[in-house]
């Protein structure tokens, strides 16, 4: 009898490196859940469901509402999530300094870089068995250790209060399963620009190798795409 397949949710999943972590998985043979913010108009992730036989599924979510993360949380109930993948992010771009980013864009990211993500992982945790993984999507940017340059200011903030919550997390319920906070490294996306030296397979395939070879170990890790520890 053939083991059941993976089953992964990417949360996050329209465009850019959620949707090649979704095309990746699906790949391998996992079943995957990938979400999307609107339904339409119709995303590379509704393409991707098309392809594939009813192996990917696509649900709707804005992780910054608490009524659709619950809604979502409902409509899953019974699942069993073997990878849960929240990949949802914003940047504000170039110009990204504290003197110059008004409050509500302060507050704006990181509401949806760090709060809203550990409000999906805290909801649907329960959903992850032991031997799981449970990761958010990081960024170098995210290390205090590494911060000798500056820049990006509200984002990295952002990436680096994610990166806390998520240790935090894992002290508190992260229980058998490997707690990851991954970097994609830097990819050419609608956020990454065209000057990003990898593309989205590369930084997906990456990660996903990275993250299989955590898989059966518990505790809390900050990774890259190369599987290599970063310094908080
Ligand atoms: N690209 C890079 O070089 C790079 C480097 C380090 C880290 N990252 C991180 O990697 C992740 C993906 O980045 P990307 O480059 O693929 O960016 P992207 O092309 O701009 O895609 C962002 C994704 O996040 C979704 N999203 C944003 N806010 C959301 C919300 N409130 N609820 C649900 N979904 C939401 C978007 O959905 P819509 O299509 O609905 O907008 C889209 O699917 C982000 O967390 C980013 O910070 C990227």
């Amino acid at each position: 009898m053939n083991p059941s397949p993976t089953t992964v949710l990417v949360v996050g999943a329209s465009r850019g490196i959620g949707l090649g972590l979704a095309r990746d998985y699906a790949g391998r043979g996992a079943r995957v859940i990938g979400t999307v913010r609107r339904p339409q108009p119709p995303s590379g992730l509704h393409a991707l469901a098309e392809a594939s036989n009813g192996r990917v599924l696509v649900e709707t979510v804005d992780t910054t509402s608490p009524e659709q993360v619950a809604a979502l949380r409902r409509r899953l109930s019974g699942e069993t999530i073997d990878v849960l993948f929240v990949n949802a992010g914003i940047s504000l771009g170039h110009g990204d300094t504290l003197d110059v980013a008004s409050d509500e864009a302060f507050f704006r990211v990181m509401r949806t870089n760090a709060l809203a993500p550990l409000r999906v992982i805290e909801a649907f945790a329960d959903l992850v068995p032991e031997g799981g993984i449970i990761a958010a999507m990081s960024s170098v940017l995210a290390s205090v250790a590494g911060n000798t340059e500056g820049g990006m200011e509200v984002y990295r903030a952002s990436k680096a209060a994610l990166n806390t919550l998520l240790k935090s997390f894992a002290a508190r319920r992260g229980g058998g399963r490997a707690v990851l906070a991954v970097s994609p490294g830097w990819v050419r996306t609608d956020m990454g620009g065209p000057e990003a030296p990898l593309d989205v397979e590369t930084s997906a395939r990456g990660m996903v190798d990275a993250m299989a070879a955590r898989r059966g170990r518990k505790g809390v890790a900050f990774i890259d795409y190369r599987g290599g520890e970063i310094a908080w």
